[in-house]
């Protein structure tokens, strides 16, 4: 326990993008709690690495909320968790409405009684939906095209109209594409099922599966492939430390994307994992899928200039070398 700083709940710590945040907090000296139910989260993760509190348990359970919130001093709460398979919130939308959607929901009133009033909140570009205009500012229009990022934006709303009535102070961070592991080697992404393209990259490098699949060849892109703004996940967490504090000093709600500003293609990230690797990776050319935009790029200058976030590792070779770097010890 750091005396000097205050505590922080992450839900979803047990999670990518949370258990490297979680790391951020610690490395700069705040306390941390966990909630996880540990449906797609990782236990050991949190006893061998991180090594701060867990609590097993769901935020859609308010009992367990009002008890952790009584038990814990919680200074701030940043919420990770949420499912994020875009495809099944297609077919099991109710699935993404209960978690995404009342989860949160019972998790804010449960701080609301609990008088904890600043909130840090995972959003994502889904909510923007087919892009109008490149690159995408927090101002472009929001419509989601599936219920994955119509549950994201829900909350955002909830966040706006709380902040107003209760003085519930947030901010929301829309990611673009978080890739890379912390440099350390310690930690790393590991979804199942894995959905992403630079750990299925890797694992077909890992000779884990026989080819990646490249959806689409003729969009209008100089390769013609889908061009994504990769977002290393350190870059994540940092900007996170800076959202907090932001709030613990009493700043206004605000709203920031955080990505790259500049894009690769699918074909450039498969190039750097072979560079990275040395490792010839089979691809398998198919037909577009419904629904994937030709490119998503988005600018963080308000991130960059309101909470003077700097992303250290901008370059695509960076963030697949420390995925690399993780996906090896990982699958040995
Ligand atoms: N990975 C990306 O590229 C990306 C992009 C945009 C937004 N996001 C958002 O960032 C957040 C974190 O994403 P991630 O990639 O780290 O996902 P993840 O699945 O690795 O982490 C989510 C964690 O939340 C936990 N969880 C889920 N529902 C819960 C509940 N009701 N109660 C307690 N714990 C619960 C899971 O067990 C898991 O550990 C999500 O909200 C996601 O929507 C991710």
């Amino acid at each position: 326990m750091s005396p000097g700083k205050p505590t922080i709940l992450v839900t979803g710590g047990a999670g990518y993008i949370g258990s490297h945040t979680v790391l951020a907090l610690k490395q700069a000296g705040y306390n941390v709690v966990i909630l996880d139910n540990l449906v797609y989260g990782h236990r050991d993760l949190v006893e061998r690495v991180l090594q701060v509190e867990l609590i097993v348990g769901d935020t859609g359970d308010r009992a367990l909320l009002d008890h952790l919130f009584k038990t814990h001093d919680i200074a701030a709460v940043m919420h990770f968790s949420a499912y994020a398979y875009v495809g099944e919130s297609v077919t099991d939308p109710a699935k993404y409405y209960r978690n995404n959607v009342l989860g949160t929901f019972t998790l804010l009133e449960a701080m609301l009684t609990a008088s904890v009033k600043k909130f840090v909140f995972s959003s994502t570009c889904a909510t923007y939906g087919v892009p109008e205009f490149i690159p995408i500012p927090e101002t472009h229009p929001q419509n989601p095209i599936n219920p994955y990022g119509a549950t994201k934006l829900m909350v955002e709303r909830i966040l706006a109209d709380f902040d107003v009535a209760y003085g519930l102070q947030s901010v929301c961070f829309r990611y673009f594409n978080a890739a890379g592991a912390n440099p350390s080697g310690l930690l790393g992404e590991d979804h199942n099922p894995e959905t992403h393209l630079i750990p299925l990259v890797l694992m077909t490098a890992l000779g884990k599966r026989e080819s990646i699949s490249i959806f689409g060849t003729d969009y209008p892109t100089p390769d013609g492939t889908c061009i994504r703004d990769y977002i290393h996940v350190n870059d994540l967490a940092d900007a996170h430390i800076l959202g907090l504090e932001y709030l613990l000093k009493g700043s206004d709600s605000e709203v920031f994307n955080l990505g790259n500003g500049s894009g690769f293609s699918v074909r450039e990230v498969i190039a750097a994992a072979e560079q990275v690797t040395g490792l010839s990776i089979p691809v398998d050319e198919r037909d577009r899928r419904p629904g994937d935009p030709p490119i998503l790029i988005g600018t963080s200058e308000k991130a960059r200039t309101i909470l003077r976030w700097q992303p250290q590792y901008p370059f695509i070779k960076d963030i697949v070398a420390h995925a690399w770097q993780w996906h090896q010890q990982r699958h040995k």
